[in-house]
């Protein structure tokens, strides 16, 4: 399809072509509603060529889009595939809020895991859709596989049933959701332009104002081993999404949290399974359940109970009576023991004194190599293959302690892992105070209009 032209009452519409769409954007013109519907309908049926809609991916990156536009591409984005309405869900006569959580992708990030059941466990629906993992931060999807038995892939139906009767399901987002977003996110890794600020917040949204959620917390990371690394560019990032979800009358907080250091101490699939039901079960690492609690606050305030005490619900255990019933209800075996790799091997450390950084982006890669994610979508992971983290930010260590246990199927991937961690450590040996080399798990709180 070259282009559009449509005579009404005599008069010539705007006549659309994609070679005038990216001409309009690199020359740093906003582009018009009808441009924006044109090009993503034209690029999702296949009418507009990959290499036209990578010269306007990259006129967008350099160029930028102004608010009316990246609400234009997102409305486009959602209206490319089917728009859910979960707004009538009822458990017996009493109607259920839905409240969903989206992070921006992290290493060690495995929240959604305890964060979902925790609070369902309030009677709060947590519809969940997630991804898989691609490069340095693993998919919660991957994660939850390492589970035998649990099953990904759950249809509509079976998802609305399981939200009513058990109030969290995790799951794969349907191939009919946002389908312009899964092209155009490809198209993006490939071309070096994942990190504009409109792109990737159309993107997220898109997916989530689709799923038909009635509320939404963003955990958009900042540091190392975030997409975008510097705090003003995750703000803008926030400020964007907080702003596209109040324009589709989602009630949406951000919160701004750290990533600069991995969290908690694993990193990978079962081994983060593992750490998440520590957390269930009322421990686990203190920066793993301080994210949770603050997330699941803003959630329940968001489901209209401001009051409610998610740590209560992890000391009682409602939290993990829920995790039980979701992850059964997946068909998953919850007390069936975890994979173990069959190769395991330790880093040490090379000098006395205290962690003072650790770069989530280096142990990213480490579990990445051993095979605990992909470097192509459609890739198999390995359940059993991460990364143990023996002394985190803050800790003292001596010369040939241990830092990190490396786990993996596949030995050979022994020396890929080692070399990314390299540098990934600095050991002090006079520190100074823990407040000048450590930052708190969430550093701000963006809320519409606030
Ligand atoms: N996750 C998404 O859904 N979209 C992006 O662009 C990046 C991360």
């Amino acid at each position: 399809m070259s282009g559009k032209g449509r005579v009404v009452e005599g008069v010539t519409e705007e006549v659309i072509h994609a070679v005038s769409v990216i001409a309009t954007k690199r020359g740093g013109a906003p582009l018009t509603d009808a441009q924006i519907a044109w090009v993503i309908d034209g690029y999702t049926r296949g009418e507009v060529a990959p290499e036209q809609m990578s010269a306007l991916l990259m006129a967008i990156y350099l160029r930028g889009m102004d608010r009316r536009e990246i609400a234009s591409w997102t409305r486009a984005m959602i209206d490319s595939g089917r728009r859910v309405d979960l707004s009538g869900l009822r458990r017996g006569s009493v109607p259920l809020r839905t409240v969903d959580k989206h992070s921006t992708g992290g290493v060690g990030d495995k929240i959604t895991l305890p964060l979902t059941p925790l609070v369902a466990s309030f009677g709060v629906a947590v519809p969940q859709l997630s991804g898989r993992g691609l490069g340095h931060t693993g998919g919660t999807l991957d994660k939850l596989e390492s589970i035998p038995g649990w099953r990904a892939d759950v249809d509509l139906d079976a998802m609305i049933t399981q939200l009513v009767d058990v109030g969290a399901v995790v799951c794969a987002a349907g191939a009919d959701l946002a389908p312009a977003d899964r092209k155009l996110y490809a198209l993006r890794d490939v071309t070096g332009t994942v990190e504009s600020i409109p792109l990737l917040a159309s993107s997220i949204m898109s997916k989530k104002i689709a799923e038909g959620t009635g509320a939404l917390v963003l955990d958009v990371k900042v540091g190392a081993g975030a997409f975008l690394p510097d705090l003003a560019d995750a703000r803008l990032l926030a400020e964007t999404m907080v702003e596209l979800g109040a324009d589709a009358g989602i009630a949406t907080t951000a919160l701004l949290t750290d990533m600069s250091a991995p969290l908690g101490r694993a990193v990978g699939n079962a081994v983060e399974v593992a750490e998440s039901v520590d957390v269930l079960a009322g421990g686990g690492p203190p920066d793993v359940v301080e994210l949770t609690l603050a997330l699941a606050r803003e959630m329940l305030d968001l489901a209209g109970l401001p009051d409610a005490d998610p740590a209560a619900h992890l000391a009682n255990g409602r939290a993990m009576d829920s995790w039980r019933a979701m992850i059964a209800a997946q068909g998953g075996d919850p007390d069936a023991p975890l994979p173990r790799a069959t190769h395991e091997e330790i880093v040490t450390a090379a000098a006395d004194g205290v962690v003072t950084t650790m770069n989530a982006r280096a142990v990213g890669d480490a579990a990445w190599r051993l095979g605990a994610g992909r470097a192509r979508p459609g890739e198999a992971v390995q359940s059993e293959a991460g990364v143990t983290i023996h002394a985190v930010r803050g800790e003292a260590v001596r010369a040939g302690d241990p830092l990190f246990t490396l786990h993996t199927q596949t030995p050979e991937c022994f020396g890929g892992a080692r070399a990314a961690l390299v540098d990934a450590v600095t050991i002090d040996a006079q520190p100074g105070p823990a407040a000048s080399f450590t930052r708190p798990a969430v550093i701000d709180r963006v809320r519409f209009g606030a």
